[in-house]
């Protein structure tokens, strides 16, 4: 888990800004559900035997209830979906959201315990269109930030139906290779077999190479509306890739499945900024009914470190200086003016030497220092020291603050 000191903060910020702008400009609205669930929910939709829920959850007892900290928002943001019975409200919601998820992996580069997330989540739409249209916008996103070498995966499950099929299938043509898999593959093999298809073991890999694959056992419908999803992807000029490798490591999705990675920047192993599908059983399993759903999330952490690195010029900062306590009182005065102006100011009440005070201005960037000693007090006055230009004049205090904030409008950032 990180802290993320103020100097690390404006990239996030810049990160969060450009997401919310994308994806309001494509009709999502944001929804805010708690960090805490019952961890029932999660068991339900992710499924119990998958890697979040059997090892890293993070799960305690209150009050005789097992709670969950959220490993993931889809589960959180259907269960809201379900329990304000948003499909008697609107045909199609379209919801984003961005914070905190936690799972106890174990940490290296691009992964970590608490993360964050920003994700959307379309409910009512069954897609292939919408389905297309929003790998289209992460991809329109990514580029906005600059981060380049993007891969787009899709792949399709199909339903339950053509899902237990396959499952079916891939369990009687692994059995005989049981030996040459790895044993985490071997305990996978009959409870989730799919999972031994992303495995990055090698002798797996080569086992699984030739494994049936899922796109030849989906039924018509499924098969239509991935055919579907390949060609509003053409439509678009978007290029992407069918990976029949592609299974993902949660248990609620039906046809529709992508990733998109990254090898800019300084990601490594951990190089899926974001990854998604449809789940349109989920819904209906929580309680609902039936309403066809898909989703994605990016990991916050994992694209600041693809993203390249960009210095955005503060706001201009005015720096007032007082000496002595009557002085003080002026700035704070003249310090509350200024940033009711809208320019950022900030008052040095050390009570430290003019020079040190001056330091201070300089290695803030500061554009101006406003000094105020007794001197200026008996005259009216406030001394400005332009740090970029080197100049020095003087204010009548009655306008200072309206001729300050002109300065620092017309020169227009700081000089650091
Ligand atoms: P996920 O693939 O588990 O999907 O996570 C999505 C993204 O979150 C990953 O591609 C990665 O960028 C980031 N991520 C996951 N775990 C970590 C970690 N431990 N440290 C840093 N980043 C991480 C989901 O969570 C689904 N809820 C996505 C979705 C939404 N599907 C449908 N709707």
């Amino acid at each position: 888990m990180n802290d993320i000191l103020p100097d690390e903060v404006g990239s996030w910020q810049r990160l969060e800004d450009a997401f919310r702008r994308t994806v309001e400009l494509y009709g999502y609205a944001e929804v805010r559900t708690p960090v805490v669930e019952p961890t029932n929910l999660f068991v339900r939709s992710i499924g119990e035997n998958t890697d979040v829920v059997e090892k890293e959850m993070y799960t305690f007892e209150r009050h005789r209830d097992s709670l969950t900290l959220r490993p993931e928002g889809t589960a959180g943001a259907a269960r809201a979906y379900v329990e304000h019975k948003l499909w008697t409200r609107e045909p199609v919601s379209r919801w984003y959201y961005l914070g905190p998820m936690f799972r106890a992996e174990r940490p290296q580069r691009g992964r970590y315990r608490q993360f964050y997330q920003a994700g959307c989540e379309i409910f009512g739409d069954p897609g292939p269109v919408c389905d297309a249209e929003m790998i289209d916008m992460l991809c329109a996103l990514f580029g906005e930030l600059g981060i380049g070498d993007l891969e787009v995966c899709i792949h399709s499950i199909g339903g339950p139906a053509a899902r237990e099929r396959y499952r079916a299938a891939l369990r009687d043509y692994l059995r005989p290779h049981a030996a040459e898999l790895s044993e985490h593959a071997r305990a996978r093999l009959e409870v989730n077999p799919l999972r031994i298809l992303d495995s990055r073991n090698e002798g797996d890999q080569k086992v699984v190479a030739g494994a049936p694959a899922i796109l030849d056992v989906l039924d018509e419908e499924d098969r239509g509306h991935f055919d579907g999803l390949c060609q509003a992807l053409d439509a678009l000029g978007t290029p992407y890739r069918v990976d029949p490798s592609l299974v993902r490591g949660l248990d609620y999705y039906t046809r529709t499945l992508f990733e998109i990675k990254s090898s800019s920047g300084g990601l490594g192993a951990q190089n899926t900024i974001a990854g998604g599908g449809r789940y349109d059983g989920m819904v209906q399993s929580l309680g609902g009914t039936q309403v066809p759903a898909i989703g994605f999330a990016m990991g916050l952490e994992r694209i600041l470190l693809a993203m390249p690195e960009a210095s955005p010029r503060p706001d201009p900062l005015v720096y007032l200086a007082p000496m002595g306590i009557a002085a003080q009182r002026e700035a704070l005065l003249l310090a509350r003016d200024v940033r009711r102006r809208g320019c950022r100011a900030e008052l040095d009440g050390r009570g430290n030497s003019l020079k040190s005070m001056l330091r201070r201005a300089d290695s803030m960037g500061a554009r101006l220092c406003v000094v105020i000693g007794d001197a200026e007090i008996d005259r009216k006055v406030v001394a400005v020291k332009d740090l970029a230009e080197h100049t020095q004049d003087e204010l009548p205090r009655a306008d200072a603050a309206e001729r300050i904030v002109e300065r620092l409008g017309s020169a227009g950032g700081g000089h650091a």
